[in-house]
Protein backbone atom coordinates (compact mmCIF):
# COMPACT_ATOMS: atom_id res chain seq x y z
CA UNK A 1 0.00 0.00 0.00
CA UNK A 2 1.36 3.33 -1.27
CA UNK A 3 -0.24 6.33 1.17
CA UNK A 4 0.31 10.12 0.79
CA UNK A 5 -0.57 12.57 3.22
CA UNK A 6 -0.81 16.50 2.50
CA UNK A 7 -0.09 18.64 5.28
CA UNK A 8 0.30 22.83 4.09
CA UNK A 9 -0.20 24.89 7.18
CA UNK A 10 0.58 25.35 10.97
CA UNK A 11 -2.45 23.22 12.36
CA UNK A 12 -1.91 20.39 10.11
CA UNK A 13 1.70 19.49 10.81
CA UNK A 14 0.70 18.43 14.55
CA UNK A 15 -2.24 16.49 13.19
CA UNK A 16 -0.15 14.56 10.33
CA UNK A 17 2.97 13.91 12.45
CA UNK A 18 1.52 10.51 14.28
CA UNK A 19 -0.14 8.99 11.45
CA UNK A 20 4.05 9.23 9.95
CA UNK A 21 4.87 7.68 13.77
CA UNK A 22 2.31 4.83 13.09
CA UNK A 23 2.75 3.93 9.84
CA UNK A 24 6.83 3.54 10.64
CA UNK A 25 5.44 1.19 13.79
CA UNK A 26 3.45 -0.71 11.53
CA UNK A 27 6.66 -1.15 8.99
CA UNK A 28 8.85 -2.37 11.72
CA UNK A 29 6.22 -5.38 12.46
CA UNK A 30 5.20 -6.18 8.66
CA UNK A 31 6.41 -8.24 6.19
CA UNK A 32 8.02 -6.51 2.94
CA UNK A 33 4.85 -7.22 0.95
CA UNK A 34 2.63 -5.90 4.01
CA UNK A 35 4.80 -2.46 4.17
CA UNK A 36 3.40 1.02 3.62
CA UNK A 37 5.65 2.77 1.38
CA UNK A 38 4.47 6.96 2.21
CA UNK A 39 5.04 10.15 0.56
CA UNK A 40 4.69 13.51 2.29
CA UNK A 41 3.62 16.59 0.32
CA UNK A 42 4.11 20.15 1.76
CA UNK A 43 1.87 22.80 -0.14
CA UNK A 44 3.69 25.75 1.13
CA UNK A 45 0.84 27.19 2.32
CA UNK A 46 2.23 28.52 5.56
CA UNK A 47 6.10 29.48 4.75
CA UNK A 48 7.56 30.89 7.22
CA UNK A 49 10.28 29.66 8.99
CA UNK A 50 8.17 29.60 12.73
CA UNK A 51 4.84 28.45 10.62
CA UNK A 52 6.45 25.77 9.39
CA UNK A 53 9.98 24.68 9.35
CA UNK A 54 9.68 24.83 13.24
CA UNK A 55 7.19 21.55 13.33
CA UNK A 56 8.88 19.53 11.34
CA UNK A 57 11.64 20.04 14.05
CA UNK A 58 9.92 19.84 17.28
CA UNK A 59 7.68 17.00 16.21
CA UNK A 60 10.23 15.16 14.10
CA UNK A 61 8.78 14.82 10.69
CA UNK A 62 10.60 13.93 8.32
CA UNK A 63 11.36 16.71 5.29
CA UNK A 64 8.38 16.51 2.55
CA UNK A 65 8.70 14.51 -0.14
CA UNK A 66 7.10 17.12 -2.37
CA UNK A 67 7.20 20.55 -1.58
CA UNK A 68 4.37 22.70 -3.83
CA UNK A 69 5.65 26.15 -2.38
CA UNK A 70 2.31 28.10 -2.99
CA UNK A 71 2.24 30.39 -0.44
CA UNK A 72 -0.40 33.22 0.65
CA UNK A 73 -3.09 34.51 -2.18
CA UNK A 74 -6.63 34.80 -2.13
CA UNK A 75 -8.65 32.30 -1.39
CA UNK A 76 -9.25 31.10 -5.23
CA UNK A 77 -6.02 31.50 -6.11
CA UNK A 78 -4.12 29.58 -3.22
CA UNK A 79 -7.16 26.85 -3.65
CA UNK A 80 -6.29 26.96 -7.68
CA UNK A 81 -2.68 26.96 -7.20
CA UNK A 82 -2.36 23.91 -4.92
CA UNK A 83 -4.62 21.99 -7.22
CA UNK A 84 -2.82 22.74 -10.39
CA UNK A 85 0.57 21.96 -8.71
CA UNK A 86 -1.27 19.07 -6.77
CA UNK A 87 -2.27 17.41 -9.91
CA UNK A 88 0.87 16.09 -11.52
CA UNK A 89 2.31 15.02 -8.18
CA UNK A 90 -0.93 12.56 -7.60
CA UNK A 91 -0.94 11.49 -10.84
CA UNK A 92 2.45 10.72 -11.02
CA UNK A 93 2.90 8.87 -7.31
CA UNK A 94 -0.18 7.23 -7.71
CA UNK A 95 -1.09 6.81 -4.08
CA UNK A 96 -3.89 4.03 -2.93
CA UNK A 97 -4.48 6.30 -0.47
CA UNK A 98 -4.68 10.38 0.13
CA UNK A 99 -4.85 11.71 3.41
CA UNK A 100 -5.88 15.39 4.22
CA UNK A 101 -6.00 16.89 8.16
CA UNK A 102 -8.18 18.92 9.12
CA UNK A 103 -10.07 22.10 7.86
CA UNK A 104 -7.23 24.81 5.63
CA UNK A 105 -7.57 25.77 1.93
CA UNK A 106 -4.78 22.98 1.37
CA UNK A 107 -7.08 19.76 2.45
CA UNK A 108 -10.52 21.08 0.55
CA UNK A 109 -8.11 21.72 -2.39
CA UNK A 110 -6.09 18.51 -2.60
CA UNK A 111 -9.09 16.19 -1.65
CA UNK A 112 -10.96 17.76 -4.49
CA UNK A 113 -8.29 17.07 -6.92
CA UNK A 114 -8.04 13.17 -5.92
CA UNK A 115 -11.93 13.02 -5.82
CA UNK A 116 -11.75 13.80 -10.15
CA UNK A 117 -8.61 12.04 -11.35
CA UNK A 118 -8.13 9.02 -13.20
CA UNK A 119 -4.68 7.21 -12.96
CA UNK A 120 -3.39 6.50 -16.40
CA UNK A 121 -2.61 2.41 -15.82
CA UNK A 122 -5.91 1.34 -14.90
CA UNK A 123 -8.71 4.75 -14.45
CA UNK A 124 -8.76 4.53 -10.47
CA UNK A 125 -7.93 7.17 -7.58
CA UNK A 126 -7.04 7.49 -4.19
CA UNK A 127 -9.09 5.97 -1.30
CA UNK A 128 -9.41 9.54 0.51
CA UNK A 129 -9.49 9.65 3.91
CA UNK A 130 -10.05 13.06 6.04
CA UNK A 131 -8.96 13.18 9.34
CA UNK A 132 -10.52 15.38 11.71
CA UNK A 133 -13.68 15.15 9.62
CA UNK A 134 -17.36 15.83 10.72
CA UNK A 135 -16.39 18.79 13.01
CA UNK A 136 -18.91 21.83 11.75
CA UNK A 137 -19.65 25.35 13.28
CA UNK A 138 -23.06 26.29 11.51
CA UNK A 139 -20.95 29.31 10.79
CA UNK A 140 -20.33 29.30 6.80
CA UNK A 141 -19.20 32.74 7.17
CA UNK A 142 -15.80 30.55 8.65
CA UNK A 143 -13.83 30.08 5.36
CA UNK A 144 -12.90 26.88 7.76
CA UNK A 145 -15.98 25.85 7.30
CA UNK A 146 -16.77 25.40 4.10
CA UNK A 147 -13.57 23.40 4.08
CA UNK A 148 -15.27 20.94 5.92
CA UNK A 149 -18.42 20.65 4.37
CA UNK A 150 -16.49 20.14 0.95
CA UNK A 151 -13.96 17.89 1.94
CA UNK A 152 -16.06 15.49 4.54
CA UNK A 153 -18.41 15.11 0.82
CA UNK A 154 -15.60 14.01 -1.28
CA UNK A 155 -14.12 11.51 1.44
CA UNK A 156 -13.99 7.90 1.38
CA UNK A 157 -13.06 7.73 5.19
CA UNK A 158 -14.26 10.30 7.75
CA UNK A 159 -12.04 9.68 10.83
CA UNK A 160 -13.23 11.79 13.71
CA UNK A 161 -12.07 13.24 17.05
CA UNK A 162 -15.67 13.51 18.91
CA UNK A 163 -19.28 12.27 19.38
CA UNK A 164 -20.45 15.70 17.77
CA UNK A 165 -18.90 14.62 14.60
CA UNK A 166 -20.99 11.25 14.12
CA UNK A 167 -23.68 13.36 14.35
CA UNK A 168 -22.91 16.05 12.10
CA UNK A 169 -21.95 13.28 9.33
CA UNK A 170 -24.88 11.39 9.68
CA UNK A 171 -27.19 14.61 9.48
CA UNK A 172 -25.64 15.04 5.67
CA UNK A 173 -26.31 12.01 4.58
CA UNK A 174 -22.89 10.54 4.98
CA UNK A 175 -23.14 6.59 4.91
CA UNK A 176 -22.08 5.32 8.86
CA UNK A 177 -19.50 2.75 7.46
CA UNK A 178 -17.39 5.44 6.44
CA UNK A 179 -17.33 7.09 9.55
CA UNK A 180 -14.71 6.12 12.18
CA UNK A 181 -14.24 7.65 15.45
CA UNK A 182 -10.73 7.36 16.53
CA UNK A 183 -9.93 10.04 18.71
CA UNK A 184 -7.73 12.82 18.21
CA UNK A 185 -4.03 12.96 16.41
CA UNK A 186 -4.07 16.45 17.26
CA UNK A 187 -4.24 15.12 21.13
CA UNK A 188 -1.61 12.17 19.75
CA UNK A 189 1.06 15.09 19.10
CA UNK A 190 0.45 16.59 22.64
CA UNK A 191 0.98 13.54 24.92
CA UNK A 192 3.96 12.33 22.69
CA UNK A 193 5.53 15.84 23.28
CA UNK A 194 4.71 16.99 26.75
CA UNK A 195 7.35 15.76 28.32
CA UNK A 196 9.83 17.72 25.75
CA UNK A 197 8.22 20.92 26.29
CA UNK A 198 9.04 20.54 29.83
CA UNK A 199 12.93 21.16 28.60
CA UNK A 200 11.78 24.28 27.02
CA UNK A 201 13.48 27.69 27.65
CA UNK A 202 10.66 29.65 27.32
CA UNK A 203 9.17 30.69 30.73
CA UNK A 204 12.77 32.10 31.64
CA UNK A 205 13.75 33.32 28.56
CA UNK A 206 10.55 35.63 28.90
CA UNK A 207 11.05 36.07 32.63
CA UNK A 208 7.89 34.00 33.50
CA UNK A 209 10.03 31.63 35.77
CA UNK A 210 12.36 32.27 38.52
CA UNK A 211 14.25 30.20 40.28
CA UNK A 212 12.06 27.23 39.13
CA UNK A 213 8.98 29.03 40.40
CA UNK A 214 6.70 30.11 37.94
CA UNK A 215 4.61 33.58 38.03
CA UNK A 216 0.80 33.88 37.09
CA UNK A 217 0.01 34.84 33.69
CA UNK A 218 -2.22 34.56 30.59
CA UNK A 219 -1.48 33.39 26.81
CA UNK A 220 -3.67 34.73 24.10
CA UNK A 221 -4.08 33.57 20.60
CA UNK A 222 -6.26 35.53 17.99
CA UNK A 223 -5.84 34.95 13.91
CA UNK A 224 -9.52 34.30 12.45
CA UNK A 225 -10.18 36.76 10.21
CA UNK A 226 -13.50 37.49 11.84
CA UNK A 227 -11.70 38.64 14.96
CA UNK A 228 -8.67 40.75 13.29
CA UNK A 229 -9.16 41.66 9.98
CA UNK A 230 -12.21 44.38 11.12
CA UNK A 231 -10.74 47.10 13.28
CA UNK A 232 -14.28 46.99 15.56
CA UNK A 233 -14.25 43.30 16.33
CA UNK A 234 -10.27 43.44 16.92
CA UNK A 235 -10.65 46.14 19.80
CA UNK A 236 -13.45 44.68 21.28
CA UNK A 237 -11.87 42.24 21.96
CA UNK A 238 -8.59 43.60 23.23
CA UNK A 239 -11.08 45.85 25.33
CA UNK A 240 -12.87 42.55 26.98
CA UNK A 241 -9.12 41.48 27.66
CA UNK A 242 -7.76 44.85 29.43
CA UNK A 243 -8.75 44.15 33.01
CA UNK A 244 -7.15 40.93 33.00
CA UNK A 245 -3.57 42.36 31.69
CA UNK A 246 -3.90 45.01 34.54
CA UNK A 247 -3.77 41.61 36.78
CA UNK A 248 -0.84 39.30 34.88
CA UNK A 249 1.09 39.10 31.82
CA UNK A 250 -0.52 38.23 29.02
CA UNK A 251 1.90 37.04 26.38
CA UNK A 252 0.51 36.97 22.78
CA UNK A 253 2.64 34.86 20.23
CA UNK A 254 1.28 36.72 16.88
CA UNK A 255 -0.11 35.49 13.65
CA UNK A 256 1.10 37.36 10.89
CA UNK A 257 -1.96 37.69 9.86
CA UNK A 258 -2.71 39.25 13.10
CA UNK A 259 0.96 41.31 12.55
CA UNK A 260 -0.56 42.79 9.70
CA UNK A 261 -3.68 44.05 11.17
CA UNK A 262 -2.13 45.69 14.20
CA UNK A 263 0.16 47.24 11.81
CA UNK A 264 -3.10 48.15 9.01
CA UNK A 265 -5.68 48.94 12.18
CA UNK A 266 -3.30 51.68 13.65
CA UNK A 267 -3.29 50.02 17.12
CA UNK A 268 -2.17 52.10 19.57
CA UNK A 269 0.08 51.00 22.48
CA UNK A 270 -2.69 51.83 24.86
CA UNK A 271 -5.16 48.95 23.13
CA UNK A 272 -2.30 46.74 24.02
CA UNK A 273 -1.40 47.86 27.53
CA UNK A 274 0.17 44.73 29.46
CA UNK A 275 -0.45 42.19 26.30
CA UNK A 276 3.49 41.01 25.51
CA UNK A 277 3.67 40.54 21.82
CA UNK A 278 5.67 37.94 20.65
CA UNK A 279 6.48 36.14 17.63
CA UNK A 280 4.98 32.98 16.65
CA UNK A 281 6.55 30.12 19.03
CA UNK A 282 7.59 26.49 17.81
CA UNK A 283 5.47 24.02 18.94
CA UNK A 284 7.47 22.53 22.43
CA UNK A 285 7.18 26.10 23.16
CA UNK A 286 4.07 27.50 22.61
CA UNK A 287 2.94 23.66 24.74
CA UNK A 288 5.15 24.93 27.58
CA UNK A 289 3.74 28.26 27.90
CA UNK A 290 -0.10 26.66 27.61
CA UNK A 291 0.42 24.03 30.11
CA UNK A 292 1.90 26.59 32.57
CA UNK A 293 -0.75 29.42 32.36
CA UNK A 294 -3.39 30.14 34.43
CA UNK A 295 -5.72 30.87 31.33
CA UNK A 296 -5.51 30.78 27.54
CA UNK A 297 -7.58 33.25 25.30
CA UNK A 298 -7.77 32.44 22.31
CA UNK A 299 -9.60 31.91 18.58
CA UNK A 300 -7.95 28.82 17.23
CA UNK A 301 -9.56 25.75 17.10
CA UNK A 302 -6.81 23.46 18.41
CA UNK A 303 -5.45 25.11 21.04
CA UNK A 304 -9.11 24.63 22.74
CA UNK A 305 -8.94 21.27 22.14
CA UNK A 306 -4.91 21.55 23.78
CA UNK A 307 -6.48 22.93 26.81
CA UNK A 308 -9.13 20.60 27.25
CA UNK A 309 -6.82 17.61 27.46
CA UNK A 310 -3.97 19.60 29.56
CA UNK A 311 -6.73 21.16 31.98
CA UNK A 312 -5.86 24.50 31.35
CA UNK A 313 -8.92 26.86 31.56
CA UNK A 314 -9.56 28.51 28.23
CA UNK A 315 -11.95 31.21 27.10
CA UNK A 316 -12.90 31.09 22.98
CA UNK A 317 -13.55 34.61 21.62
CA UNK A 318 -16.26 33.62 19.17
CA UNK A 319 -19.29 32.87 18.64
CA UNK A 320 -19.57 28.99 18.42
CA UNK A 321 -16.71 26.33 18.38
CA UNK A 322 -16.81 23.20 16.30
CA UNK A 323 -15.43 21.33 18.82
CA UNK A 324 -18.10 21.55 20.97
CA UNK A 325 -17.23 18.59 23.34
CA UNK A 326 -14.38 21.17 24.43
CA UNK A 327 -17.45 23.52 26.34
CA UNK A 328 -19.25 20.44 27.17
CA UNK A 329 -16.62 17.76 29.57
CA UNK A 330 -13.95 20.47 28.84
CA UNK A 331 -12.13 23.61 30.03
CA UNK A 332 -13.29 26.04 27.68
CA UNK A 333 -15.80 28.47 27.44
CA UNK A 334 -17.44 30.55 24.25
CA UNK A 335 -17.19 34.17 25.60
CA UNK A 336 -18.42 35.49 22.19
CA UNK A 337 -16.64 38.85 20.80
CA UNK A 338 -17.80 41.51 22.93
CA UNK A 339 -15.62 42.72 25.38
CA UNK A 340 -18.04 42.53 28.27
CA UNK A 341 -19.07 38.90 27.85
CA UNK A 342 -15.23 38.06 27.38
CA UNK A 343 -14.69 40.18 30.53
CA UNK A 344 -17.31 37.95 32.79
CA UNK A 345 -15.76 34.65 30.95
CA UNK A 346 -12.40 35.32 32.24
CA UNK A 347 -13.35 36.04 35.75
CA UNK A 348 -15.69 32.99 35.49
CA UNK A 349 -12.35 31.06 34.58
CA UNK A 350 -9.92 32.53 37.00
CA UNK A 351 -12.52 31.81 39.82
CA UNK A 352 -11.66 28.27 41.53
CA UNK A 353 -11.27 25.25 38.61
CA UNK A 354 -13.98 24.25 37.28
CA UNK A 355 -12.60 20.71 36.84
CA UNK A 356 -13.09 19.34 33.04
CA UNK A 357 -12.42 15.41 31.97
CA UNK A 358 -10.69 14.72 28.81
CA UNK A 359 -12.50 13.55 26.24
CA UNK A 360 -13.36 9.97 24.91
CA UNK A 361 -10.69 8.72 22.80
CA UNK A 362 -8.03 11.29 23.20
CA UNK A 363 -5.40 9.23 24.67
CA UNK A 364 -2.79 9.19 22.23
CA UNK A 365 -3.53 6.45 20.26
CA UNK A 366 -5.50 8.01 17.30
CA UNK A 367 -3.26 7.74 14.79
CA UNK A 368 -2.76 4.04 15.48
CA UNK A 369 -6.07 3.51 14.97
CA UNK A 370 -6.55 5.09 11.85
CA UNK A 371 -3.50 2.81 10.20
CA UNK A 372 -5.74 0.07 11.22
CA UNK A 373 -8.55 0.87 9.76
CA UNK A 374 -6.77 1.73 6.01
CA UNK A 375 -4.65 -1.45 6.50
CA UNK A 376 -8.23 -3.71 7.02
CA UNK A 377 -9.92 -1.31 4.27
CA UNK A 378 -6.81 -1.82 1.71
CA UNK A 379 -6.90 -5.46 2.26
CA UNK A 380 -10.61 -5.77 1.54
CA UNK A 381 -9.82 -4.13 -2.11
C1 LIG B 1 -4.86 29.55 7.76
C2 LIG B 1 -6.11 28.69 7.69
C3 LIG B 1 -6.80 28.69 9.03
C4 LIG B 1 -5.86 28.27 10.14
C5 LIG B 1 -4.62 29.12 10.11
C6 LIG B 1 -3.66 28.58 11.11
C7 LIG B 1 -7.38 28.62 5.56
C8 LIG B 1 -8.56 29.15 4.86
N1 LIG B 1 -7.07 29.26 6.71
O1 LIG B 1 -5.25 30.89 8.04
O2 LIG B 1 -7.88 27.77 9.00
O3 LIG B 1 -6.51 28.40 11.37
O4 LIG B 1 -4.02 29.06 8.80
O5 LIG B 1 -2.62 29.39 11.42
O6 LIG B 1 -6.75 27.70 5.13
N2 LIG B 1 1.43 34.67 6.18
C9 LIG B 1 2.76 34.88 6.41
N3 LIG B 1 3.58 33.80 6.48
C10 LIG B 1 3.15 32.53 6.32
C11 LIG B 1 1.78 32.33 6.06
C12 LIG B 1 0.93 33.42 6.00
O7 LIG B 1 3.21 36.00 6.57
O8 LIG B 1 3.96 31.58 6.41
C13 LIG B 1 0.53 35.85 6.15
C14 LIG B 1 0.25 36.31 4.73
O9 LIG B 1 0.24 37.67 4.74
C15 LIG B 1 -1.16 35.80 4.48
C16 LIG B 1 -1.78 35.80 5.87
O10 LIG B 1 -0.71 35.50 6.76
O11 LIG B 1 -1.84 36.61 3.59
C17 LIG B 1 -2.86 34.76 6.02
O12 LIG B 1 -2.38 33.45 5.65
P1 LIG B 1 -3.40 32.33 5.07
O13 LIG B 1 -2.70 31.04 4.92
O14 LIG B 1 -4.13 32.88 3.89
O15 LIG B 1 -4.47 32.22 6.19
P2 LIG B 1 -4.30 32.10 7.73
O16 LIG B 1 -4.93 33.28 8.37
O17 LIG B 1 -2.87 31.79 8.06
N1 LIG C 1 0.70 26.83 18.05
C1 LIG C 1 2.09 26.91 18.15
N2 LIG C 1 2.67 28.14 18.26
C2 LIG C 1 1.95 29.29 18.31
C3 LIG C 1 0.53 29.20 18.22
C4 LIG C 1 -0.05 27.96 18.08
O1 LIG C 1 2.78 25.88 18.16
O2 LIG C 1 2.54 30.39 18.43
C5 LIG C 1 0.08 25.50 17.86
C6 LIG C 1 -0.98 25.10 18.85
O3 LIG C 1 -0.42 24.49 19.99
C7 LIG C 1 -1.79 24.12 18.04
C8 LIG C 1 -1.74 24.71 16.64
O4 LIG C 1 -0.60 25.54 16.62
O5 LIG C 1 -1.17 22.83 18.04
C9 LIG C 1 -2.99 25.49 16.35
O6 LIG C 1 -2.83 26.17 15.15
P1 LIG C 1 -3.60 27.51 14.80
O7 LIG C 1 -4.13 28.15 16.04
O8 LIG C 1 -2.73 28.29 13.92
O9 LIG C 1 -4.79 26.98 13.88
P2 LIG C 1 -6.27 26.47 14.17
O10 LIG C 1 -6.18 25.35 15.15
O11 LIG C 1 -7.06 27.64 14.65
O12 LIG C 1 -6.74 26.04 12.83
Amino acid sequence: MKIMTVVGARPNFMKAAPILKAIAVHNRAASPAGAIRHVLVHTGQHYDANLSDAFFKDLELPRPDVSLQVGSASHAVQTAEIMSRFEPVLAAEQPDVLIVVGDVNSTVACALVAAKISYSAHGGRPVIAHVEAGLRSFDRTMPEEINRILTDQLADLLFVTEESAVRNLAREGLAPDTVHFVGNTMIDSLLASVERAGESGILESLGLRDNGATKRYALLTLHRPANVDRREAFTSILEGIQPLASQCPVVFPVHPRTRKQIAGHGLHDAALAGIRLIEPLGYLDFLCLMRHASLVVTDSGGVQEETTCLGVPCVTVRENTERPVTTEVGTNILAGVKAEGIRRAIERQLAPARPGSVPPLWDGQAAQRIVEVLVARMRTV
